[in-house]
């Protein structure tokens, strides 16, 4: 009982890495509230993984932001990135998390060709055609964040599931903004630069069980 009282109670230097929208929208955007120059990178759906954490580490020059909906999970990567970040000493006060659903807070808080890369990292696929609307790798979504990247930024999206990467696919194919850098023009099965590449709790997981990820990698034409 006082462990599972302890635990619900955030520290005041995980709480420090909670972005609350208004906060963002009150200083005037990103460049702003990080005061000094960097590229911007979003991860859209996080979950619990620390894909986001540890590019925050590798890439200390850079500014990294999650966007997670589900506020359990929100507070279990506000407080595994302390503790990693913490473990490793790590001082760049580089990332921030956004508890919100990512279809409002794209477009809220981050203003078009200011990104300079995002990952979509094994979204819910939701298959039943009844909740196709919460899926993240469709048109109108997928369109809205090619706008936030600016020209010549990367957006990796990756998934296990088949049918979602075909959706995933077609859907892309139908934003010209978006250009595929896989000689297929569609995914592939392997990372294409494995020393960037780390890999995220759901990935892990469908890799021991055999199952093949599908990986997109886009570039936002350049102007
Ligand atoms: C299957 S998990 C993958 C987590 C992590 N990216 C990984 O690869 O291990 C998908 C995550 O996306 C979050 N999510 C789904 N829809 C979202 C939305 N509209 N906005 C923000 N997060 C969302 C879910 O709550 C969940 O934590």
């Amino acid at each position: 009982m006082t462990r599972l009282r302890r635990h619900r109670t955030l520290s005041a230097a995980q709480k420090a890495r909670e972005l609350h929208p208004q906060e963002l929208i009150r200083v005037g955007g990103w460049e702003r509230y990080f005061e000094a120059p960097g590229n911007l990178w979003l991860e859209i759906g996080t979950g619990k993984d620390t894909h986001i954490i540890e590019r925050s580490r590798k890439f200390p020059e850079s500014y990294h932001v999650g966007i997670e909906v589900t506020r359990k999970k929100f507070e279990m990567i506000l407080r595994k990135a302390d503790a990693l970040l913490s473990e490793h000493g790590t001082t760049s006060d580089n990332l921030r998390f956004l508890n919100a659903d990512a279809f409002q807070a794209v477009d809220a808080c981050f203003a078009e060709n200011s990104l300079a890369g995002a990952f979509i990292l094994f979204p819910d696929p939701w298959p039943k055609k009844r909740h196709a609307g919460r899926r993240l790798l469709q048109k109108s979504f997928l369109q809205l964040v090619a706008g936030k990247l600016s020209p010549g930024a990367i957006l990796e999206i990756r998934t296990d599931d088949p049918i979602y990467a075909v959706q995933a696919r077609d859907a892309l194919n139908e934003i010209p903004i978006l250009n595929p850098l896989t000689d297929n023009g569609s995914w592939v099965h392997e990372p294409m630069n494995p020393e960037d590449h780390v890999e995220t709790l759901f990935e892990s997981k469908f890799r021991k069980r055999g199952l093949k990820i599908h990986h997109f990698y886009l570039s936002k034409v350049e102007e």
